[in-house]
């Protein structure tokens, strides 16, 4: 196995002290201090993880953030752990267990039960939870916040690029800084913060359940701020499984979160913004972007991320996309072709490319099975990226004292999710402690500045969307 790690970056400084070795099915595998066990055996050169329950077909990781399970091995005995999200730890044995795993040892020890009342429990730390967190801290509440990570700032954590939207909201500063900053400030205002907890489950009047690791705790909370944040979309083409292929969020976990090179020669799918930006950031960690393809016949990002790839020599293709993907245990290619207008592939237009990345940027759903698990009423809106809950003025769901903010409500961009986190901040505080001038403020602010940014340029078909998913005082049935 190579080491496949960054060493110099424009923009990031990965200090690699104190490093540590743990097993991995007998071998001894370095890692550092912060990063997960995925990301450690990517680095030294391992692609395939699991395999696929019938034809037994490699699987390499996707997504890096614990929502697609192709990254599940046992660890210390325990089988199906999601190794993408789990931090390395020295001497932890790791190996992988294909499809269907055996039954775990039963002598190992049971978690145990922790069980406590709270105010409000919000649950993701990304820009919207962190916001809604803040808020809800500052104005008295006692907040606690769950996040699966270790790293606090969701999405915000690998974004190097300097953001757009309100300047109010941090635009023009680079994303990690602003998870940064976010999580630095929740910290101050004294919200309670547990880091690697994955909240498992809605159960009656506002129980969530929580996996802590080495034990299972519940939570019986006044008020719920939800802010999970989104998955990312895949798409359908031959061989579309092959380790190589991932999802442009877990290209950048790895390169910008751990430092790791995803591999030598990426196709980009995709010239949305996420699309666009990931390229260029592929290009800073020194990996040869080949081509972009987007099957609409314009590209769909600001012009300003387009022009810095061309001026590097990438060429992005309008009305093109993925045939099939070759290889047999990972990605050596891809066989692209033409669209006509009505989507149809244009004969005699197969071509084919050299890559070992194929990277998916085609766009995000919101992350919400646990409202659908709690009862609230949801409604498929397209613009808003798929199933979304139905929301009042103030964000809370058909459920009483269950809000939701950010992606999970309907994909759009970070503005957009501090001002609903703030949002539901004030007004889940409102609803547990009262109102206060200093409360109708913060929502007085974040309306105005949600409307805003819908009158933007990228504003009209979220606007659309949320429209069709606002109720008034009872929920229509
Ligand atoms: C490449 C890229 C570039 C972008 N550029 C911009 C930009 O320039 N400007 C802009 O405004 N926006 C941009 N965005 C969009 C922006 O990052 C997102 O809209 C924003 O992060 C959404 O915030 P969120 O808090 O809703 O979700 P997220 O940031 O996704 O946070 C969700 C959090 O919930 C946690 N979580 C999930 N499930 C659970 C669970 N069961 N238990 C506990 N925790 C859980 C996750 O670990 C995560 O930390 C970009 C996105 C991408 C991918
Ligand atoms: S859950 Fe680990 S890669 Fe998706």
């Amino acid at each position: 196995m190579s080491e496949k790690r960054i060493r110099e970056h424009p923009v990031l400084d990965f200090q690699r002290k104190d490093g540590f070795f743990f097993d991995f099915e007998g071998k001894q595998v370095l890692a550092y201090p912060g990063e997960t066990i995925a990301s450690a055996l990517y680095a030294q050169g391992l692609q395939r993880f699991t395999e696929s329950k019938l034809l037994k077909r490699p699987r390499g990781f996707f997504c890096a953030i614990g929502k697609c399970s192709s990254c599940i091995m046992r660890v210390n005995g325990v089988p199906h752990v999601r190794t993408c999200i789990t931090p390395a730890r020295e001497g932890m044995k790791v190996e992988r267990h294909g499809a269907m795993p055996e039954f775990p040892d039963t002598t190992l020890p049971c978690p145990k039960v922790k069980e406590e009342n709270i105010e409000v429990a919000v649950i993701g730390g990304g820009p919207a939870g962190l916001s809604a967190a803040i808020v809800a801290a500052e104005n008295g509440a006692d907040v606690h916040l769950f996040d699966e990570n270790t790293n606090l700032g969701g999405q915000l954590v690998k974004q190097t690029h300097q953001f757009f939207g309100r300047y109010e909201e941090h635009a023009g500063t680079r994303g990690t800084d602003i998870g940064k900053d976010l999580a630095k400030r929740a910290e101050e205002a004294g919200v309670n913060i547990h880091t690697n907890s994955t909240v498992l489950g809605y159960y009656h009047k506002n129980k969530i359940a929580v996996d802590a690791g080495n034990r299972l705790e519940i939570y019986g909370c006044e008020g719920i701020v939800y802010a999970t944040g989104a998955v990312e979309n895949f798409l359908a083409f031959e061989n579309n499984d092959l380790p190589g292929i991932y999802g442009a969020g877990g290209v950048q976990t790895l390169m910008n979160e751990y430092g790791v090179i995803p591999g030598d020669r990426v196709l980009m799918v995709g010239a949305g913004n996420v699309g666009l930006i990931v390229s260029y950031q592929l290009l800073q960690a020194g990996v040869d972007v080949v081509e972009v393809v987007e099957a609409m016949p314009t590209i769909g990002g600001y012009q300003v991320h387009a022009s810095k790839l061309r001026r590097a020599g990438v060429p992005i293709s309008t009305g093109h996309t993925v045939k099939k993907a070759l290889g047999n245990e990972q990605v050596e290619g891809a066989v692209l072709h033409e669209l006509d207008e009505n989507w149809e592939p244009v004969t005699g237009t197969e071509r084919t490319v050299e890559c070992d990345i194929i990277c998916i940027a085609v766009g995000l759903k919101p992350d919400n099975h646990f409202l659908r698990l709690a009862g609230c009423k949801m409604k498929y809106v397209r613009e808003l990226g798929g199933m979304v809950p139905l929301r009042t003025e103030t964000l809370e769901t058909s459920v009483e004292g269950l809000f939701v903010a950010g992606d999970s409500a309907g994909i759009e961009e970070a503005t957009v999710a501090i001002l609903e986190g703030e949002l539901t901040g004030a007004a889940v505080t409102e609803k547990i402690k009262g109102g206060s001038e200093k409360l109708l403020a913060v929502k007085k602010r974040a309306r105005a500045g949600i409307e805003e940014m819908r009158k933007g340029p990228y504003g009209q078909r979220p606007l659309e969307g949320v429209r069709a998913c606002t109720f008034e005082g009872v929920c229509p049935e």
